[in-house]
Parts: structure tokens; C-alpha cells; sequence
């Protein structure tokens, strides 16, 4: 299948849903489910340098998951550590600049240090830009970036100057925000930026997200007529 290289989005942004009813109907812990998730992380991010997309953003950890159990909570921490410490040279080599929103401040010390050590590491990488929401909620970016025009004594605020107090100030609107499980609801996901993204619910459990599921993402943005308010 070929695609029309100029239908490609430029931005895909994903709500991983599933993880734990994948786990649940399998019999294993909720764990499990992310822990499996993270391998449709790699293949995600090997489409995208595949069919060309130039930014990815995953919903890694909301503002919100601080309300799930401590031992889920502990276990997606760890699964991130293990990611990037173990993907770090293959970023580079693959020429994946590593990029966060969302205040990473609450999370352990040396977590902090792994991400931001990738973080350094790529910075210099350009084929494709892989963005975790980590402890990310849009209201609450929105408010902090509200806070600091504040603090710097703006009086008036328009959206060129308000999208660069944002956690996305380097990043374009996403093209296409993809929410795997069949749920339809936006969960406090990039707020600010969805205001022209095309939207799709593929009823797909993450872990089982795949290249043919990739494809059908593709070929239903390539179907979107995208006319930002105005008429073709
Ligand atoms: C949503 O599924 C998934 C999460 C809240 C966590 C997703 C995190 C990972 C896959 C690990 C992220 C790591 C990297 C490096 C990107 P759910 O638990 O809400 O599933 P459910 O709705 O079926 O319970």
C-alpha cells in the first residue's frame, strides 16, 4: 500500500487505552497489560520513522493516574526507567530526540535523571520527535503557563504569545489524536492544541496495537477533509 506523501500527518498523538481490560481478559494483573503496551510503543515508534510521521506524542501518565495504586503506579515508573535507559543509544542511532510535557518534578529522583539524560543525549536528533505526557493534564498546563504570564506581568495575552508558555511550544498541533479501546473521550489530553486535530477511536486494545492497525489510523486521516473552519 502507498500512501500520498503529503497525507502523511505531521503530528500523530496517542491515547494508550486498554492496558488493563488486554491484562484482565487474559488473566494477568493490570501490570502486565503496560508492560506489553511497551513493545506496541517500539512498533509504534518503528511505523512512524517507516511511513514518515515527524512527531509522536503517547499519554504516558496523567495528572490523574497519581489515583491508582501505588503497585500499578511504582510498576508504569518502572517500565519508563527500563525504556529509556535501555533505548537511549538506539534513540540516537535512530535519530529519535526524546521530549517530555507535563511537570516531571513528583517523580523519583532518579527517574527524573534517566529521562532528562535522554532527554540530552537526543537533542541534536531530527528524523522524529517521540513526546511523553508525563504527569501531563492539559488543564493543568494550560494553568501553569496562564501563571507564569501572570508572574512576568503580562496584561494581554494573545495565541501566538500563550502557545509559547505551553509545554508544546516546540512541538505543531497535533494532526490526528488516535484513543485506542473504543473509549471516545478526550481524558485532559492536549487541551490547547486538539482545536483542529482529526479524531479516532479504534476499539483496539493497545498492547495489540499493530502495523495494520497503524495503516487504518493512516488511511483514515487520508480520508479527513480538514478545512480549519473555512470551505473548500
Ligand atoms: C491506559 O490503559 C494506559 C496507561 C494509563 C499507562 C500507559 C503506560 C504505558 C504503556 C507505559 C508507558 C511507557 C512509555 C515509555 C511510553 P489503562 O490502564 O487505563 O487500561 P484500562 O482502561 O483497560 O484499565
Amino acid at each position: 500500500m502507498t500512501f500520498k506523501p503529503k497525507k502523511i500527518p505531521n503530528h500523530l498523538a496517542i491515547i494508550m487505552d486498554g492496558n488493563g481490560r488486554w491484562a484482565k481478559k487474559r488473566g494477568f494483573p493490570r501490570n502486565y497489560g503496560h508492560k506489553v503496551g511497551i513493545f506496541a510503543v517500539e512498533r509504534t515508534i518503528e511505523y512512524c520513522l517507516k511511513y514518515g510521521i515527524k512527531f509522536l506524542t503517547l499519554f504516558a501518565f496523567s495528572t490523574e493516574n497519581w489515583k491508582r495504586d501505588k503497585e500499578e503506579i511504582d510498576g508504569i515508573f518502572q517500565l519508563v526507567r527500563n525504556y529509556i535507559s535501555e533505548n537511549r543509544d538506539k534513540f540516537v542511532g535512530d535519530s529519535v530526540k526524546i521530549n517530555y510535557i507535563g511537570t516531571l518534578n513528583p517523580f523519583p529522583e532518579d527517574l527524573v535523571s534517566i529521562l532528562e539524560d535522554a532527554r540530552r543525549k537526543t537533542e541534536k536528533c531530527d528524523k522524529l520527535t517521540l513526546t511523553l505526557a508525563l504527569n501531563y493534564g492539559g488543564r493543568d498546563e494550560i494553568l501553569r503557563a496562564i501563571n507564569k504570564l501572570i508572574k512576568e506581568s503580562h496584561h494581554e495575552v494573545n495565541n501566538e504569545l500563550f502557545i509559547k508558555y505551553l509545554d508544546t511550544k516546540n512541538l505543531p498541533d497535533p494532526d490526528i489524536i488516535v484513543r485506542t479501546s473504543g473509549e471516545q473521550r478526550v481524558s485532559n489530553f492536549l487541551l490547547y492544541q486538539m482545536a483542529y486535530s482529526e479524531f479516532y477511536f479504534p476499539k483496539v486494545y493497545w498492547p495489540d496495537f499493530n502495523e495494520r492497525e497503524f495503516i487504518k489510523v493512516l488511511k483514515t486521516y487520508q480520508k479527513r477533509d480538514r478545512r480549519y473552519g473555512g470551505v473548500k
